[in-house]
């Protein structure tokens, strides 16, 4: 089967390209706006609930998958549900697994070409922000604008193509350059590179911030100490409650849970695809663990404390309670131009940005090209061309309905919030009640460097984590749905925004269906040679 025998090249690589996966805007933009909403500090107990309950134990649960995947040379969500369902219909249900990833990457290119052209403005030193600081805000504004044309719709910006379309095919020609090289020699191999290259960015941008001397702006003078507090310092969400009510308020529990799906890349299917390309005795406990403790020290240890006390100690409690983007491409180029040096450490950062979000997209990528040269048993030539065009279409769906940020807002909604809580569920149901939690477990163990604790498989993913996602998800979709589901009734982008989806989902379903007769052809000839093998044995 085409593509069934590519591998990563080292342990360290398949962990870096995993951590690269994970690590992303979430873990910068995302992860601080969220701590600081909701509750600081109390934060962090939800979080790490919802890290030991719901994150670990998916992530487990993708890897084994995978790696049981692997041992037919399957590396697409479809064959591989459909492998360890032991029904055609899993293939059907595996079509999520490539609807998510592709839709999600739809708009997070989009915001990786605005990183780009940060750090390229920075480098150039074109972005600036003039001597007034009255003005800075307006002015940061207005770049944010001029690079991402959120102020109206269309792709025609005064007479001329729009400059947000340049940094796009910019953006979308490096991710399928990388993405064309495979796994060993594209994606690992940049991986292996851009990640210390992320750190040693991330820590000069973290010592920066952290030496700031005191800032006075007139009215009062505050201190990065401060900074620290506002982030971290344990708060009620809601004015005049205590502070232990934080754990009482349902929305502080669904935040965490989402930020933990997300930053993890859990749901996706992106880690199903990652794992399947590990050789058949490797480890998968002690990867996956690592993976997702380096994804925890970016999140926490660099992306809670750079961007939030940076933006309090320059701007108050106004300027560091911006949501994402607010935060990332409105404040802080206004924190960088009143700090020392801000141009270079502008570059510093937007930098490590890009790089971040292109480790993730090209994850959001692989789980296509993988199902693509199976279904259609074609190359990767053929494969990248297809998905090149079908996902360009969808970028400009979103470039296109920029005002608001419109495009970007919906799709993000039903398949980041909504969509990966539903396929994570399925995915640990069908692992542990389907498959059976025993065999998951043995897959783990096999050549595990860190052997799995049973109960992680047969009470973890069988009973708790299940049941949780149910309670989170109807929770989740009670508090946001209606309001989307009302906007998809008035009609406009959020209901072209649905289309779309339904759109991809049917092409993929279609496509399912035909390499539905080569997958069951490859289980049953396995089968055949297990059961020949047991026969000699006998
Ligand atoms: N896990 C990726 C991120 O945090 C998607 O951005």
């Amino acid at each position: 089967m085409a593509g069934s025998r590519e591998h990563w090249g080292t342990r360290l690589g398949v962990i870096l390209a995993v951590a690269g996966s994970a690590v992303g805007l979430g873990n910068f933009l995302r992860f601080p706006g969220q701590a600081a909403a909701n509750g600081g500090g109390m934060f962090m107990i939800p979080y790490f609930c919802a890290l030991l309950l719901l994150g670990i134990p998916i992530c487990w649960a993708e890897w084994t998958m995978g790696k049981a995947g692997s041992r037919l040379g399957f590396h697409s969500c479809p064959a591989i549900l459909g492998h360890l369902g032991g029904h055609r219909a899993w293939r059907y249900v595996g079509a999520f697994g490539l609807l998510m990833p592709t839709v999600v990457y739809l708009y997070y290119v989009v915001v990786e070409s605005w990183c780009l052209a940060y750090a390229w403005s920075y480098l150039r030193g074109t972005i600036d922000l003039g001597s007034n600081p009255a003005e800075y805000g307006q002015r940061s504004a207005a770049v944010f604008t001029s690079f991402s044309g959120d102020d109206a719709d269309g792709l025609v910006f005064r007479g001329g193509v729009h400059v947000s379309v340049y940094l796009w095919l910019a953006t979308i020609a490096a991710n399928f350059a990388l993405i064309y090289r495979g796994i060993s020699k594209g994606i690992e191999k940049f991986c292996n590179i851009a990640m210390p290259i992320m750190l040693l960015c991330a820590l000069c941008v973290l010592v920066r911030v952290l030496t700031l001397p005191a800032f006075d702006d007139g009215s009062e003078t505050r201190t990065v100490l401060a900074g620290l507090g506002f982030m971290w310092n344990p708060k009620p969400v809601q004015e005049g409650a205590s502070t232990w009510s934080v754990l009482g308020n349902p929305k502080v529990w669904l935040a965490a849970a989402g930020q933990i799906f997300f930053t993890l890349s859990v749901g996706f299917g992106v880690i199903v695809t990652y794992a399947s390309y590990l050789k058949p005795k490797q480890d998968i406990v002690l990867s996956a663990t690592t993976a997702s403790a380096t994804n925890q020290f970016f999140e926490v240890c660099l992306g809670g404390l750079i961007t939030i006390p940076a933006a309090f100690l320059f701007l108050g409690i106004a300027g560091a309670s911006k949501g994402t983007f607010g935060l990332a491409f409105n404040t802080l180029p206004i924190v960088f131009q009143h700090m020392p040096a801000g141009r270079l450490f502008g570059f510093l950062w937007f930098f490590m940005l890009f790089l971040a979000a292109i480790t993730s997209s090209l994850s959001l990528l692989q789980p296509v090209i993988a199902f693509l040269e199976e279904a259609l048993n074609i190359g990767r030539r053929a494969s990248v061309t297809i998905l090149a065009v079908v996902t360009a279409s969808g970028n400009l769906f979103v470039i296109y309905f920029s005002r608001n940020l419109a495009a970007l807002d919906t799709l993000d909604f039903w398949m980041a919030q909504v969509g990966i809580l539903i396929f994570g569920a399925l995915e640990v149901l069908l692992l542990a009640w389907v498959f059976g939690a025993r065999r998951g477990h043995q897959v783990a163990s096999v050549g595990a460097e860190l052997r799995p604790p049973r109960w992680m498989f047969t009470v973890l993913m069988r009973f708790v984590t299940p049941a949780l996602l149910l309670v989170v998800l109807v929770a989740w979709c009670s508090f946001n749905v209606r309001g989307y589901i009302d906007a998809v009734r008035q009609g406009g982008v959020a209901a072209y925004g649905v289309v779309v989806i339904l759109g991809l989902l049917a092409f993929f379903l279609v496509l399912v269906r035909i390499g539905d007769r080569r997958w069951g052809a490859v289980a049953s000839s396995a089968q055949a040679r297990s059961e020949a093998g047991t026969e000699t044995r006998r």
